[in-house]
């Protein structure tokens, strides 16, 4: 494992997100006061989660990661019952405004974590049997690919966290972020490309995704599978 850290401080990988202020707005964070003992993950040094016991349940279970303002986690959850979702995310915004609406939808099959993906995937969770793995939009980083998320550390976690037939869906609005995420998974050989260009019916149209196409970009899906 090129990137896999070793002993040492938090920043043991370049960040594959942008480190943004966003004010919190006051029903953001009264829902974080509210929910986040229902819906938050909380983790404490040394500790070992496991997926089963975060939803005091087993069930088929889908990761997606870096979920936003949760367009598509919030409407996955109500639509499939019998599926837990684990939705991780770096900006508090977000966790708010996603904490608030599960509220008001009821979810019992909804968790969030607040951390880098990689964090979690290497040092806080037991190897987990996830059968989706969803990425839309990550941070496309033109002129810093080794910021991305898509790379070699992610995907060999992603390997250790799922099973056989899991897949692993990506949207982005930028080719070149397309073309190097191939790159990268063909140099896996855990992994097959399954699709491309195939849009997958569960994912609405977030609204980073409307702002891009009315920007006039366009959306690159692909979709991998572990052997
Ligand atoms: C461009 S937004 C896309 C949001 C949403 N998926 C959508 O389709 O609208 C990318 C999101 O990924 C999150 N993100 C980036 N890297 C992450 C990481 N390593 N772990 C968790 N979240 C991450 C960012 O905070 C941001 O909210």
């Amino acid at each position: 494992m090129a990137e896999r850290p070793g002993p040492g401080g938090r920043d043991r990988w370049p960040a594959s997100f942008r480190r943004r202020q966003g004010q919190q707005t006051r029903a953001q964070r009264r829902a974080l006061r509210e929910h986040w003992a229902h819906f938050g993950v909380s983790w404490t040094y040394g500790q070992i989660l496991h997926v089963d016991q975060l939803f005091g349940r087993r069930a088929p279970c889908t990761l997606e990661v870096g979920f936003g303002m949760g367009e598509c986690i919030l409407a996955r959850a109500q639509a499939e019952p019998d599926r837990n979702f684990l939705g991780v995310e770096v900006h508090l915004p977000a966790i708010g405004a996603v904490c608030a609406r599960a509220a008001v939808l009821g979810l019992e099959n909804l968790r969030i974590v607040r951390e880098d993906v990689l964090r979690l995937l290497n040092d806080q969770l037991a190897p987990a049997a996830f059968d989706q793995v969803c990425v839309f939009f990550p941070d496309p980083f033109p002129k810093r690919p080794e910021r991305r998320l898509i790379r070699t550390l992610f995907t060999e976690l992603i390997a250790l966290h799922g099973q056989p037939g899991t897949q692993l869906f990506l949207a982005t609005d930028v080719q070149g972020y397309a073309e190097y995420a191939e790159g990268v998974l063909a140099r896996d050989p855990c992994f097959l490309l399954q699709a491309r260009g195939e849009r997958p019916a569960f994912r609405p149209v977030s609204k980073y995704e409307a702002k891009g196409h009315a920007e006039g970009r366009e959306t690159w899906e692909l979709r991998w599978g572990l052997v």
